[in-house]
Order: C-alpha cells, then sequence, then structure tokens
C-alpha cells in the first residue's frame, strides 16, 4: 500500500499497516537546503516563485520518509492577496506595513476576483510539486481561518495578547465581521484554485483559537470558520481542521463537517480519543522533543503510537510547527520509528 493510499485510508478510519506520517513545518530553516536557498531570496520571494516553492516542498521529501508533501507558503499570502503589504523579517515575524484599522481599510481591500488572480502562483506551484512528487504521495494544501489570518492584518505583526484585535471586537464588531466576511470569501475560492489543482486535502489553520476568552471566540470568530468549513465541504475531499485550543472549544469545533481534528501538543489523546471516537485525529506530539535526545523523543514517540493504536484513524503529526534548531537526525529517527510501526 502506497503512502497516499495510507494517507486516505487513515482519514476514511479504515484499516492500514501502519500510521501515516507529515511534520507541520516539514520544510524550513532547520534544514541546511532551505537556509541555502533562503540566503539568496526573501520569504516572500520563495512562496511566490513556483521553482523555488516546488523545489523547497520537496527538500524534506527527498530526505525524509514522509508520506505526504505540503505546499510551500504561508496563511497570510490571502491577507496579501487582499492588499495587505506583507513581508515576513528575519527574526521578527510577519509584518504588514498597512494594517487593517477603519472604514476606509475596508473599502481599500480588494475584490475576491481580483485576490484570487493574485494568488495564482499557488495552484501553478502545486502542479509543478504534483509532477515532481508523483502519484504516490500524498500533496496537502492549506489556508489560515478568518481569525488566524485576519488576526495579523488587525495586528499588523505578531502580538502576543493580540490587544487591539480584542478591543476592536468590543468597540468595532462591525468592521472586524466585514474584514472577516471578505477574508472567508477570498479563503472559499483559494481552497477552490488548490483542490482544482490536484492537492488531496486541506489543512485549515486555525492557531490562535485560544487567544480569546471562548465566548468571544465562540460570537467573533466561530461563525465565520463555520462558513468557510460549511461551504467548502466535500464528503470526498478532505478536511483537515488544525487548532491550538483546549478540550471545551474542540467540542465546538468538532461539530463542523471536517474529516481530521488535528491537535495541538497540550491536548491529551486519550481524551480526544474518547470525546472525537467518530473522527480521525492527527498530531500533538510535543515539537520540543525533537530538541531532546533520541530517546527521550522516541520513548514519547512511542507512548503516542501505542495510546493511537486503538483509535480508528490516526495520522501522526507535531502539535506545532518543527522548530529551527531541531537536529535533522531526530527527525529521520522520528519518521523511521512511525513507519516501522505496524499495526496489526
Ligand atoms: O507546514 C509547512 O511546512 C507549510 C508551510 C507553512 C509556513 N507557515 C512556512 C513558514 C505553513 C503551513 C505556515 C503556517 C503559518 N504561518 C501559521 C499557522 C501555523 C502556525 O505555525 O501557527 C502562522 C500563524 C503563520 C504566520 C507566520 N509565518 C509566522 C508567525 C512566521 C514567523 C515565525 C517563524 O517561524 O519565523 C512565518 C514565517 C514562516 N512561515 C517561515 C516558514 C518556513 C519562516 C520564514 C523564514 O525562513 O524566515
Amino acid at each position: 500500500m502506497n503512502s497516499r493510499e495510507i494517507f486516505y485510508k487513515s482519514i476514511r478510519r479504515e484499516t492500514v499497516p501502519r500510521f501515516p506520517i507529515w511534520l507541520m513545518r516539514q520544510a524550513g530553516r532547520y534544514m541546511l537546503e532551505y537556509r541555502q536557498l533562503r540566503e539568496k531570496y526573501s520569504f516572500m520571494e520563495l512562496c511566490h516563485e513556483p521553482d523555488l516553492a516546488t523545489e523547497i516542498t520537496m527538500q524534506p521529501i527527498r530526505k525524509f520518509k514522509l508520506d505526504a508533501a505540503i505546499l510551500f507558503c504561508d496563511i497570510l499570502v490571502t491577507a496579501e492577496a487582499l492588499g495587505a503589504d506583507l513581508d515576513i523579517v528575519e527574526k521578527k515575524g510577519p509584518v504588514i506595513g498597512n494594517p487593517f484599522d477603519s472604514g476606509n481599510a475596508v473599502k481599500a481591500l480588494l475584490s475576491t476576483e481580483a485576490a484570487c488572480q493574485k494568488l495564482a502562483y499557488v495552484p501553478k506551484t502545486l502542479r509543478q510539486i504534483r509532477s515532481e512528487l508523483g502519484e504516490e504521495r500524498a500533496l496537502l494544501g492549506f489556508a489560515g481561518a478568518p481569525l488566524t489570518v485576519g488576526s495579523y492584518m488587525i495586528e499588523g505583526m505578531s502580538s502576543q495578547n493580540m490587544a487591539k484585535t480584542f478591543r476592536m471586537m468590543l468597540e468595532a464588531p462591525d468592521l472586524v465581521n466585514r474584514l472577516f466576511e471578505r477574508l472567508t470569501d477570498v479563503t472559499i475560492q483559494y481552497v477552490q484554485l488548490q483542490r482544482e489543482a490536484g492537492v488531496d486535502a486541506i489543512q485549515i489553520f486555525e492557531s490562535w483559537a485560544s487567544i480569546l476568552p471562548e465566548w468571544m471566540y465562540l460570537k467573533f470568530a466561530f461563525p465565520h470558520l463555520k462558513r468557510l468549513i460549511e461551504t467548502i465541504y466535500d464528503p470526498e475531499k478532505p478536511i483537515i481542521l488544525f487548532a491550538l485550543a483546549n478540550g471545551s472549544l474542540w467540542a465546538h469545533l468538532a461539530t463542523l463537517p471536517v474529516q481530521v481534528l488535528s491537535v495541538g501538543p497540550n491536548i491529551r489523546l486519550s481524551d480526544m480519543k474518547d470525546q472525537h471516537s467518530d473522527k480521525c485525529i492527527q498530531g500533538n506530539l510535543d515539537a520540543r522533543y525533537l530538541l531532546c535526545d533520541k530517546s527521550v523523543l522516541l520513548d514519547k514517540t512511542n507512548e503516542v503510537l501505542n495510546e493511537m493504536k486503538t483509535h480508528r484513524g490516526y495520522i501522526f503529526n507535531l502539535g506545532h510547527g518543527i522548530t529551527p534548531k531541531t537536529p535533522v537526525e531526530n527527525v529521520e529517527a522520528l519518521c523511521e520509528r512511525v513507519h516501522t510501526y505496524e499495526l496489526k
């Protein structure tokens, strides 16, 4: 059974000989090959240029036993397509030169059609990746959820507490709703473009779900995520929902029509298994284990594998992205371990 079949069967919760594995941020700074390209090009150039984005997507695939490739890009390109002046700055992260702050900012957003035209490099890249990747491995696309992308547009940069977003939700809720509606519209079309280009599944990143009190999340963010997911739902086309959320919020998120729930490192897998026995689950290994001694990493990996052996449908992954100081040998050992763990 090839990687792609194991991936699809796991999502459908059918019997598989082993768990599939891919890792969030599997391409990135921990790899020498990436750093060498990154010396020559800015991060946004790497995203925008299909030859470069294809090469980076393929780097971890050539090196490790991974069952799926994920498009090399960033969730903030939907914000950029709507008119945000986006840069990813070394050691600082995303910086947006024209933060979203007023009714005029709503008017300045580009139309959905114009935004999608600006995103045409993504389906082009995906087609190129597929021809290099072949048919035997899965190809994943992705998009950011309205809150997770929109909060960067409002803050203008990474923020610890998202104070501007918090304040705008309470003082100017219509403005926030207009922004999230427009982001949702673009994201629906953007997912469609990626599916037409042949992705096997789409992962939606709701990384900042826990930054708001639950009632605020449910009032201001969830309805937009719900519209996004209900609109793109198709029983034949898997959606993976990644969120950093606690068990109480997952109870709401899991009501959405997605095939896979991708959990962060702070969730207890045994609880997730009990509460969502009808869903495929992904993730959870704390990315910091990859910074530990190999024996510590493999002990914890075994624990996850043994735990999930009794659940139908599990995709091995981390609880969050690989960090830049991760030793390549540990990624190799992790992939090897998951690959050789037999399910009987
Ligand atoms: O998983 C993958 O390998 C696919 C590519 C991908 C990237 N970012 C590449 C990237 C994906 C799916 C993302 C998602 C993303 N981007 C999220 C959601 C997931 C998460 O991590 O919570 C968020 C919030 C962003 C926004 C973003 N982009 C931040 C906060 C940063 C800076 C943080 C950092 O690690 O430096 C980025 C930059 C970024 N995106 C890098 C990579 C490989 C590092 C850029 C560099 O080379 O300098």
